[in-house]
């Protein structure tokens, strides 16, 4: 597998709670490379544009509430077969039912609150980069 790029988010309950910092060490120690990073507070009409795939599911309103509730931090990551590393680095949705280790697990809360997000595909990685970043603040 070649080099591939993802998305994640710092969720407002991990950069309200403090542990942005541990969450982008666990990641760089994961071998993840920072290729874009940048700290905002997304609007509703954002967070619901955003997770728009969920638009019917009956948690939409609550995740774009939650997702607007503070400060984020979104990064573009870097590493061999990225989208999938992502999703085990911070495994399962619901922090109770997340491996231990991961960032689900150490930083989550609950299944809403929990902590990070990972791009599901590479094409859903490059959808959600060209989201937050253009290509000049992309820096491999
Ligand atoms: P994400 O997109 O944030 O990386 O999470 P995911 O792929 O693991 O899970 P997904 O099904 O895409 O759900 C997106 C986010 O919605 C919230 N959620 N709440 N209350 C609930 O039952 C529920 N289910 C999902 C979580 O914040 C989840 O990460
Ligand atoms: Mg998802």
């Amino acid at each position: 597998m070649a080099l591939q790029r993802t998305l994640t988010m710092i969720k407002p309950d991990a950069f309200a709670d403090g542990n942005s910092g541990a969450i982008l060490a666990h990641l760089e120690k994961a071998g993840f490379k920072v290729v874009g990073m940048k700290k905002l507070h997304l609007s509703p009409v954002q967070a619901g544009a955003f997770y728009a795939v969920h638009k019917e599911r009956p948690f939409y309103g609550e995740l774009v509430e939650f997702m607007t509730e503070g400060p984020i931090i979104a990064a573009c990551l870097e590493k061999e077969d990225a989208v999938k590393a992502l999703r085990d680095t911070m495994g399962a949705t619901n922090p109770a039912e997340a491996a231990e280790g991961t960032l689900r697990k150490l930083y989550g809360a609950n299944i809403g609150r929990n902590a990070t997000h990972g791009s599901d595909s590479a094409e859903n990685a490059a959808i959600e980069t060209a989201f937050f970043f253009s290509g000049l603040e992309l820096v491999g």
